[in-house]
């Protein structure tokens, strides 16, 4: 069997909430699909040891909302590598109440759902829910999984039922890079599309950001090298601006949100 065949599979990158005795909880699932149109049904196949999981089977219900491309990355990160039974997810994101469930905002669209039936597999409930409000929220690509790989570099977590199927072929990445007019310097941001800071000074020249030209670059899908730190949580790769730099005491993953300690210096 072709394990790569499985790419080929499309989804797209979606936030699974619900309540947990009147917390909201959530979690990240590339696995939600539309089952009817009428009634509107939704299927979604959750890891039964993700917290989320247990409260959907005591609320009976569960909310999906889409994520678009320009959505903020840390919702993937915190939503996606971090677990409810430690942390609070909904305290850095705010959410609305739509159609009785939590629905955290920078979403594009939300289908509230009413679970109607289960399917239990070895490692996963698929969740079927009757749609009993739905709505858009703002305007924006719906992002693909493929795009999650490719764009934000993002990788498959342990619960997700797409984790393991084989190893990832090598892809090219778009992102920016900002090069100095007068030293020739490039910085290459941190995560894909980022813009200079404002208060940016050329590290090795010292002019500012208004003698930066910025194109746009195709990078293979980096795996991390010697000497670069990995997230321990979710993978992100740092990859420091200048030579050798070292992590800022104060560093904080700008996908999951963990600090310095759960980063790992590659060998
Ligand atoms: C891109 C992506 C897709 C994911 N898809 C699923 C999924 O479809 N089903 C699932 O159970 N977990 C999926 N996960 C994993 C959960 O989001 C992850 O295990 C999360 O930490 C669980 O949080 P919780 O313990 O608070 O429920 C996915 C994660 C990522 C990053």
């Amino acid at each position: 069997m072709d394990m790569t065949a499985f790419y080929n599979l499309s989804y797209g990158v979606y936030l699974c909430t619900s309540w947990d005795n009147g917390a909201p909880v959530g979690c990240v699932a590339n696995s939600a699909m539309q089952i009817t149109s009428s009634p509107a049904t939704i299927a979604v196949s959750i890891n039964k040891e993700n917290y989320t999981h247990r409260c959907i089977e005591d609320c009976g219900h569960f909310a999906i909302t889409v994520l678009g491309e320009h959505c903020d990355p840390r919702l993937i990160g915190v939503f996606g590598f971090r677990t409810s039974a430690e942390v609070n997810k909904f305290e850095e994101f705010p959410y609305a109440v739509r159609g009785k469930l939590p629905v955290p905002d920078g979403g594009i669209s939300y289908f509230s759902c009413k679970v109607v039936e289960k399917m239990d597999t070895a490692t996963h409930t698929v969740f079927l829910g009757e749609v009993i409000d739905a709505g858009n929220l703002q305007k924006d690509a719906p992002m693909t999984y493929a795009y999650y790989h490719r764009v934000l570099k993002g990788k498959t977590a342990a619960k997700a039922p797409t984790f393991n199927q084989a190893p990832m072929p090598e892809e090219e990445v778009k992102q920016y890079e900002y090069v100095c007019r007068i030293c020739s310097y490039v910085y290459r941001g941190e995560t894909p599309f980022e813009e200079l800071p404002d208060d940016w000074v050329c590290p090795i020249c010292g002019v500012g950001k208004e003698e930066f030209c910025r194109r746009e670059v195709k990078a293979a899908r980096p795996a991390a090298k010697s000497g670069q730190y990995v997230c321990k949580v979710c993978g992100y790769v740092y990859d420091g601006k200048v030579p050798f730099e070292e992590l800022p005491d104060d560093w904080v993953c700008p996908l999951c949100g963990v600090g310095k300690s759960e980063f790992e210096r590659m060998p």
